[in-house]
């Protein structure tokens, strides 16, 4: 039982996932934080910091850029303790995300997909200007603030620590600003240095195509600058996977193993399903699976072949009964 909404983030479920790879996987499942997502542990940092430190006051706007997730997670904290929120996003995100956020009350502005961070239309130049033409302001800048990093080593890191009971041999999660693989990948070589730290990145990104990008459909997850973010120093190997690999294994993750989870999860199990095929059974691998697949369902990633749905013509309606009838029989 929880006085408040923010104390039911975290402690989420390590859940085995059943591939076939002679190591033990287990996925995270971040989607159950109350907000949908792994960012509702970072977003909760920074702006508890923020309200302790004085950096937002009684009355203020929280104003972040986000692909979604942190903004979702903004937005309900911005509910919860009584603060405007805007949030920019770029055209890539999913109506259901950017729908969330407005269910929230947050105010949403959508900026063009742009290749890289410091053109002045991308949606963190926007949220950027934004913050300063807005009095009364504050901006998490979750790419550029190490309390990003800091929220995920002290929840995420210890939970699969204690989760594992230290068994933990292998950490996976996809890299976006680059914060929960730091975070929760010091932790956990804190605690044994022979812990290996992967972060997935996409084929298409900023990082993998040597400041080259091309557009990539995976949501949150892709290193699309020098984000000073990302401790590489944590970080063991850097898997990059194409958006054909990361969706195509999404709709077995539902169908097979009933794991309804978006396309950054989708990125995480196919790099980590490849990568444990060298492993032992000794090895105990941890996935981050960051949001849900509800999150996305108008991209249709999950859609069955159209043959293979069954219609059913529902037979004529005879019931003549009314609900009067009903009501007085069962009273
Ligand atoms: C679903 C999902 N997975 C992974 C990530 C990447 O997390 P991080 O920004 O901590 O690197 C994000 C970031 O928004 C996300 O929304």
């Amino acid at each position: 039982m929880y006085d408040n909404l923010l104390d039911a983030i975290g402690n989420t479920p390590l859940v085995k996932l059943n591939l076939d790879t002679p190591a033990q996987l287990y996925a995270k499942l971040e989607y159950l934080n109350p907000g949908g997502s792994v960012k509702d542990r970072s977003a909760r940092y920074m702006i508890e910091h923020a309200i302790k430190t004085g950096l937002l006051k009684p009355g203020g706007t929280i104003i972040d850029a986000s692909s979604g997730n942190q903004g979702a997670a903004t937005a309900m904290i911005g509910a919860l303790k009584g603060y405007k929120v805007i949030i920019t996003v770029s055209e890539k995100i999913s109506q259901e995300k950017l729908q969330t956020i407005q269910a929230y009350g947050a105010h949403v502005v959508m900026c063009p997909s742009t290749a890289t961070i410091d053109d002045p239309r991308s949606y963190h130049s926007v949220a950027k200007r934004i913050q300063k033409e807005t009095p009364n302001s504050f901006m998490p800048d979750q790419y550029f603030n190490p309390l990003n990093t800091e929220g995920h080593y002290y929840s995420l890191g210890p939970e699969v620590w204690q989760q594992t009971k230290g068994t933990i041999t292998h950490f996976f999660a996809g890299a976006g600003t680059g914060g929960t693989i730091s975070g929760a990948g010091r932790y956990l070589k804190e605690q044994n240095p022979d812990v290996r730290v992967i972060a997935l990145d996409s084929i298409n990104s900023y990082r993998a195509t040597n400041g080259n990008p091309k557009p990539y459909k995976v949501e949150g997850m892709g290193i699309d600058f020098d984000s000073p973010v990302i401790n590489y120093n944590v970080i063991d190997d850097i898997v990059t996977v194409s958006d054909n690999d990361a969706l195509g294994i999404l709709k077995t993750l539902a169908a097979n193993h009933g794991l309804l989870v978006g396309p950054s999860s989708g990125a995480v199990a196919y790099g980590a399903y490849r990568y444990a095929q060298k492993l032992s059974k000794n090895d105990v691998v941890v996935m981050i699976f960051g949001d849900s697949g509800r999150a996305y369902l108008t991209k249709n990633f999950y859609t069955q072949d159209q043959s293979s749905i069954n219609t059913i013509t529902p037979p004529p309606y005879t019931n003549t009964v009314s609900h009067k009838q009903l009501f007085d029989q069962s009273e």
